[in-house]
């Protein structure tokens, strides 16, 4: 079994359902609202562990009440959480989630302590893989991807200015389209891959500006992609791992962001290994 540390946000996903996505100014009145856990290190973390992996997440939680919801799911399926901190009088991250009927969402988050894990307070495990989340504190994840011995995986959303040492540590770099557009050729000049992502389109992955490989996304009909992109970085940095080639790799990954969409909320929809090898053979 492969073993994988995430370093990332956890939050507690506010989720509001509606027929559609209200323009700017514009109210949406029909809307079913839930509560789910979330946050992008943490859905990288129990997609990992329900592909197969031994997993530790390290993050922070406010200490009030949401902190228990945001981690129950991580509990429930054996993440190992003990770098987890709770830090006393702040809150748990949030999300506001408007989706719509069409599976498309937008997000907005309030970060609350994710923005308290300091790069000198993380004991990263000797495992075989560290993702780091780019909503993480960007120092911390560029400490842990630094000093960190192993196969590291580093997802860019959002797009925003990146630490060097991420560029030229980094095994894997995740981006979505309009982040691979936000940053450009410095892409190219990485050492490592980078994997894009073309939500129901599917991906490539690219070493040097050079394309590697391309696999489709198998159609299903998506009801929420919330957390599409966290299973792919975590179902990627898994099969790389493992030593799959980079085109079964690649199949692999987009076969798991496609499970994801196919429930509602972010970690309730995280498919199984066994979910997505069916969805890979057709039998879904
Ligand atoms: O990547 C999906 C996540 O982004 C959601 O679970 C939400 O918490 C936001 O941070």
């Amino acid at each position: 079994m492969a073993s994988v540390v995430v370093v990332g946000s956890i939050n507690l996903d506010i989720v509001a359902s509606a027929s559609r996505l209200p323009t700017p100014g514009a109210k949406v009145t029909d809307a079913l609202l839930t509560h789910h856990p979330g946050g992008g290190g943490a859905n990288q973390a129990l997609a990992a562990r329900r592909l197969g992996a031994d997993v530790s997440l390290m993050g922070r939680v406010g200490s009030d009440a949401e902190a228990d919801t945001a981690l129950a799911l991580l509990r429930e399926n054996g993440v190992d959480l003990a770098g987890v901190v709770e830090v006393p009088d702040t809150a748990t991250g949030v999300a506001l989630i408007a989706v719509a009927a069409s599976g498309e969402n937008q997000i907005v988050v309030a970060p609350g302590a994710n923005l308290r894990l300091m790069s000198e307070s993380l004991q990263v495990p000797a495992v075989d893989a560290l993702i780091g989340e780019h909503l993480a504190p960007r120092d911390a994840v560029a400490r842990a991807i630094e000093t960190f011995d192993g196969f590291t995986c580093v997802t860019l959303a959002t797009a925003s200015e990146v630490d060097e040492v991420v560029l030229r540590h980094a095994d894997l770099i995740v981006v979505n389209e309009s982040e691979a557009a936000w940053y450009g050729d410095s892409l190219a000049l990485q050492k490592g891959l980078v994997a894009k992502t073309s939500g129901a389109s599917g991906a490539a992955l690219y070493r040097g500006g050079e394309q590697l490989a391309r696999a489709a996304s198998p159609a299903v009909k998506a009801v929420d992609t919330t957390g599409a992109g966290d299973t792919f970085t975590a179902a990627l940095t898994l099969a790389l791992v493992e030593g799959q080639p980079y085109a079964e790799a690649l199949s692999f990954a987009c076969a798991a962001g496609a499970a994801a969409t196919q429930r509602n909320g972010a970690q309730p929809s995280l498919p199984t290994r066994d979910e997505v090898e069916r969805l890979l053979k057709g039998n879904d």
